[in-house]
């Protein structure tokens, strides 16, 4: 059978990119070898989203006596709570199962594999079938990196080291979790298993956590994370599991914790072994698929979008990559802009980002200027956040006073970086920021507050 589009992965970027094409009226199949939803919704953001907000409620209710609200015997029922996330995920495919039929997309539930080039197309196989595609959109995304650590895989064959999607099915909560990587699947998932009443350990080879994000931000999601409990063995490199063990480096020396339960999130890979890369030509770097702004590979016709191009491993930039590779196949013109993607930490406290850090703003050789201003500068944040000691920090061109880089910690911020992300991606300026009406009183008038003390 022959398709205008065969798409590979059914995750953020391929679901998306099949139900843009399948509504273009392009004949679109798509093959995706587990449940559709990807890791995103399968074993990602949503379900570690709904883990988190349960914590944060019970969170709340502990602290509750501060803002004059006793709860009495409050307790986190983590069956109840995976159950809950069982539905909501179950929910969420499928209605990308419904939208995707209501475009006309052709579901096959195989593994596709790319088997050679042909006169009309690309030849993609499955154990059943034979398909040719006269577009291709490779959308295979990632999975989690398994270094090669002593004793790792017995630990991963055991059930005692767990990945992130793993841990998300624990029935039970383990007494103690050790986390290897202080990164943002780290970081969310210590947060929840804090909350729930493990005593977790995060060891993180850097000297902060949180990778890239803005030293000061990183440096308040420490501190706050310590008050609620959570340990952190920073500059420690793990090196060996055991028996109920980590050990890791530190300072020249050896130190090992024991654990109930260990989490592995030291960052993912692209998903692009085995897929057939070699059989077309397709060009792939250390595994990540070569793509150009359009998302175009170096073969006509095949496209590549998401994790698998290594990029951002971000659902949302995914989303958008894919309809920038469909456009291109209708002939639109479109390209990915790469300056303005958001990224969040939903821990609680949340941390948002967007744009330039100094870091990066230096390394570009950018003549920048910073601003900080507490969050207690927006009522709404004061009145509903009694011990909060969040900021936002601002970023902009010293010279032409445009916003470059927009970072906060403190809820609501991950309601109110695409503002931030708008902003730069309209090439915004500190005056004009002062022109905009926010509502009041919202967490987001911080921006305004900002550009004022600027
Ligand atoms: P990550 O790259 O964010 O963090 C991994 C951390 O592990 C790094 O800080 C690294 O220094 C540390 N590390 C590596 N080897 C180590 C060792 N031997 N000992 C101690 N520390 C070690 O990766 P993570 O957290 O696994 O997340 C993977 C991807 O998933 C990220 O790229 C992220 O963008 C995406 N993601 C995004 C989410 C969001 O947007 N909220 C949520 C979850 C995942």
């Amino acid at each position: 059978m022959i398709y205008d589009l065969i798409v590979l992965g059914a995750g953020p970027a391929g679901y998306i990119a099949a139900e843009r094409a399948g509504n273009a009226g392009l004949k679109t199949l798509i093959l995706e070898k587990n449940v559709v939803g990807g890791v995103c919704l399968n074993e990602g953001c949503i379900p570690t989203k709904t883990l988190i907000y349960s914590a944060k409620i019970y969170d709340s209710a502990k602290e509750g006596k501060k803002y004059g609200v006793v709860a009495k015997e409050i307790a986190i029922d983590h069956e109840a709570v995976v159950k809950r996330k069982d539905s909501v995920v179950r929910s969420l495919t499928g209605g990308v199962k419904a939208k995707l039929k209501k475009s006309n997309v052709t579901i096959v539930s195989e593994f596709g594999q790319l088997s050679g080039r042909v006169s009309d197309g690309y030849r993609v196989i499955t154990e059943k079938s034979a398909y040719i595609g006269k577009r291709l959109l490779l959308a295979t995304g990632s999975t989690p990196i398994i270094p090669n650590i002593p004793g790792l895989k017995e630990g991963l064959k055991g059930g005692f080291v767990l990945t992130s999607k793993e841990i998300l099915d624990l029935k039970t909560i383990p007494q103690s979790l050790a986390v290897i990587g202080g990164g943002v699947i780290g970081l969310e998932m210590a947060s929840y298993f804090n909350s729930a009443g493990s005593k977790v350990t995060v060891v993180e080879m850097l000297k902060h956590i949180g990778g890239d994000i803005d030293p000061e931000i990183s440096e308040i999601l420490l501190k706050n994370h310590k008050k609620k409990g959570i340990e952190f063995r920073l500059n420690s490199k793990v090196v060996n599991i055991g028996d109920k063990s980590v050990t890791f480096e530190s300072g020249g020396e050896t130190h090992t914790i024991n654990a109930d339960k260990v989490l592995l999130s030291v960052g993912r890979r692209p998903v692009t072994d085995g897929i057939g890369l070699e059989t077309i030509g397709v060009e792939a770097i250390n595994g990540k698929i070569k793509t150009d702004d359009r998302g175009k590979t170096n073969l006509p016709e095949v496209y590549a979008a998401g994790d698998c191009t290594g990029r951002f491993m971000l659902a949302h930039a995914a989303y958008r990559e894919a309809e920038v590779c469909v456009n291109n196949m209708l002939g639109r013109k479109d390209i990915m802009r790469h300056s303005a993607i958001p990224s969040v930490i939903y821990t609680n406290p949340e941390l948002a980002s967007v744009g330039c850090t100094e870091q990066s703003a230096k390394a570009s050789g950018i003549d920048y200027e910073t601003a900080t201003l507490s969050m207690k500068y927006s009522g709404r944040y004061t009145a509903e956040n009694e011990d909060g000691d969040g900021i936002c920090k601002i970023i902009f061109d010293k010279a032409s006073k445009k916003i470059l880089g927009v970072h906060m910690v403190g809820n609501y911020s991950s309601e109110i970086i695409y503002g931030a992300a708008i902003m730069i991606e309209m090439e915004m300026r500190i005056r004009d920021i002062k022109e905009i009406v926010f509502p009041h009183p919202t967490v987001s008038e911080i921006l305004r507050e900002i550009a004022f003390e600027i």
